[in-house]
């Protein structure tokens, strides 16, 4: 959990760390240049904590979808990779791209964090697997049209954009027809809970609907530190939709019997009761857009 330890959680926060400077967390309004402002600073900062905290995890080469540790290798839901050109946006230390590239892919990562770039480099000349990285963000994909033919986010960039519909429209325009647009995100309905991995995680508090960021401002500077944007089921579904795909798949990973790694508000004792990861995946209609 990121707030401050007086301040109440009060939505999902796919971080798992203290931030460095004490922060107020609010639901209010926040706009596409402050939320990537602030998020991109924030992954610069809390990149070292990150790879540290979840890299043995995450693996090297390894995909893993969500905290659940449902992995690409079980849920088969991009479809083969080889021989095809692949994008990972919120690629991060580019780990589910890397397995991409071991499994005769041509993946490339795209990510705002420049710190989290230079860890990709790091696990790139660790690994000997390399894989080609850009600096941008999720609504301006510097790709020419039809690029890509499959185009994927492991709790990459899509919950902290504000812009989402650009962002979607954005991915349709860099695949290719009949390409596969797969990603997870903290399933739509953690957001009516505490982002508490204990007991109080498990209680109802907040509105399903209310889809009010959530933001964190620095004490001290009054700046806007971290957003996270939710959008419900159905919103996801209108989004996609609305740009031309055809939902193939919607999973919601069960937590594993012998799991026990605790990761943010995710956790054994919520994960029991209902899933905190829904997994998109889908294909573009042969006309796109
Ligand atoms: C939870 S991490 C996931 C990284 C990686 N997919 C993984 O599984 O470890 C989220 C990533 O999204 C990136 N991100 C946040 N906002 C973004 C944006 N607007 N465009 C591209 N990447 C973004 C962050 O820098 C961070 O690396």
């Amino acid at each position: 959990m990121s707030s401050s330890p007086a301040t109440p959680p009060v939505a999902p926060d796919s971080r798992d760390h203290t931030p460095s400077a004490p922060v107020r967390v609010e639901r209010r309004g926040a706009g596409e240049d402050e939320s990537r402002r602030a998020n991109s600073a924030d992954w610069d900062r809390y990149a070292d904590e990150y790879q540290a905290t979840h890299g043995e995890f995450l693996g090297d080469c390894g995909f893993v979808w969500g905290p659940e540790g449902l992995t690409e290798d079980v849920a088969s839901i991009l479809g083969p990779v080889a021989d095809r050109d692949v994008l990972e946006v919120g690629s991060g230390g580019g780990q589910c791209s890397r397995w991409v590239r071991v499994h005769g892919g041509r993946s490339i990562g795209l990510d705002v964090s420049h710190r989290q770039l230079q860890h990709s480099r790091r696990i790139d000349e660790n690994t000997g697997v390399v894989v080609p990285t850009v600096r941008a963000t999720a609504t301006a994909l510097p790709f020419a049209d039809a690029s890509f033919d499959i185009v994927f986010s492991s709790f990459g960039a899509l919950q902290f954009v504000a812009d989402i519909d650009v962002a979607v429209a954005e991915t349709a325009r860099v695949l290719r027809p009949g390409g596969r647009f797969v990603f997870s995100i903290t399933h739509p309905t953690r957001w009516m809970f505490p982002d508490d991995p204990g007991e109080p995680g498990l209680t109802m508090s907040q509105s399903y609907w209310d889809r009010t960021p959530y933001v964190e401002v620095d004490d001290a500077t009054g700046e806007v530190a971290y957003v996270e944007h939710h959008r419900t089921l159905g919103d996801w579904v209108a989004l996609l939709a609305g740009n031309g795909f055809v939902i193939t798949d919607l999973l919601e990973p069960e937590w594993p019997e012998h799991h026990d790694r605790v990761w943010g508000g995710w956790s054994r004792t919520r994960g029991r009761f209902g899933p905190g990861t829904a997994i998109f995946g889908s294909v573009l209609g042969s006309t796109g857009r």
